[in-house]
């Protein structure tokens, strides 16, 4: 089988991740990056790969079987659309658009070109979530009752650069809390609404630095989330899961904690706990940990999309996941500015 080509588009940090994944992932291989930056065209130098400024320069060289899309959130419906009008595939990075009404145009991009097109919520390729997911699914724990998610993100000052102090591109909610949104979406179903309070008490910028919100699900469960990139402990996935360990630590603790009729389950580190009779909360719970077959879910990601290019897989997270998750951060932030609980149906066209 010969390897499929591949070209990232925008070469900043998480650009970085997905050219340096793919040198370790069999089957696909970088082609070409494109960057308007001088230190696009170095990297490709050095990688020995091709090299262009834009989007355009890489359809008219015809040198990629499929596309990354690794550039600032406002650049992602334009360019993704170029590329699915040219029939190639793409994986494009999280937020899927600036605003829903731009994600909408992409989903209906998606359906008229019928070309795959991945949202790099890459933590669904993590085996820890499709452990847990399994876990879930086979009623291990019962019904879903809550979930508690932590995220504490220690950011320095030098990470605060414009776009991610703006409002619209910026904020723990857009750029972190799409992520946890996105994992209890996969659990516990569709959102059926929210009650949020946010503050930017402690960095003073126009976005947010701290946010305290519940979700309520369609089906049935309720979750309680909190983010700050502004409070410093170990809790967040980021800092506890070990998907990147040349840019974050992994403490030892627990960032999500599912709880359901009959047993809970906390992540990263998949403890679950069960009474050893009848549920009681007299009795003490048995602990056990889950296994499961490490392996890079950067890695899985690009795998997925190598099926997807060779037709031989649906999109895991489809654009559709990355719209809904766009409007849950939209109703979180609603909820905060009106102090009234949100329904997503008010999102719906
Ligand atoms: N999945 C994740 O965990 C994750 C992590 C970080 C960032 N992201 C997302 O990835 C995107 C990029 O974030 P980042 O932190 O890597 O940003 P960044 O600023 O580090 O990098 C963006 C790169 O895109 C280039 N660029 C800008 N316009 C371009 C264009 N029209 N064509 C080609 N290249 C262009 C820039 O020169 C820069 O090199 C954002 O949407 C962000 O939300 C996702």
């Amino acid at each position: 089988m010969t390897d499929l080509k591949i070209a990232v588009i925008g070469a900043g940090v998480i650009g970085r991740t997905h050219i340096e994944t793919l040198g370790r992932t069999e089957g696909m291989r970088l082609s070409a990056i494109v960057d308007p930056m001088e230190a696009g065209a170095r990297l490709a130098e050095e990688l020995g790969v091709a090299a262009f400024r834009e989007p355009g320069d890489l359809l008219e060289a015809g040198v990629a079987d499929a596309v990354v899309v690794a550039t600032p959130n406002e650049s992602h419906v334009p360019i993704s659309t170029r590329f699915l009008d040219a029939n190639i595939p793409v994986l494009l990075e999280k937020p899927v658009a600036n605003t829903i009404e731009e994600g909408r145009q992409l989903e209906e991009a998606v359906a008229r070109t019928g070309v795959p097109l991945l949202v790099g919520h890459h933590r669904r390729h993590n085996p820890i979530i499709k452990t847990a997911k399994k876990a879930i699914d086979n009623g291990d724990i019962g019904d879903l009752v809550t979930a508690v998610v932590n995220s504490t993100l220690t950011k320095p000052s030098d990470y605060f650069v414009a776009w991610r102090i703006a409002q619209g591109t910026g904020g723990p909610l857009l750029i972190n809390m799409i992520h946890e949104i996105d994992l209890l979406r996969h659990m516990f179903g569709e959102v059926e609404s929210v009650q949020a309070m946010t503050s930017n008490a402690k960095r003073g910028f126009q976005v947010e630095d701290t946010a305290a919100c519940v979700l309520q699900f369609k089906r049935s469960g309720m979750a309680t989330m909190s983010v700050s990139d502004a409070a410093c402990g170990p809790w967040a996935w980021d800092v506890s899961a070990g998907e990147n360990l040349k840019r974050f630590p992994a403490h030892d603790v627990f960032v999500h904690a599912y709880a359901g009729t009959r047993a809970g389950l906390s992540l990263p580190d998949l403890a679950f706990w069960k009474h050893p009779g009848t549920p009681d909360w007299t009795v003490k719970m048995d602990k056990s940990n889950l296994t499961y077959e490490e392996s890079d879910c950067y890695i899985n990601q690009m795998l997925h999309f190598g099926d997807l290019i060779r037709g031989k897989a649906e999109p895991l997270v489809s654009c559709r996941d990355g719209v809904a998750n766009m409007e849950v951060v939209e109703a979180i932030k609603l909820s905060a500015n009106t102090g009234r609980r949100v329904l997503l149906s008010e999102f719906s066209v």
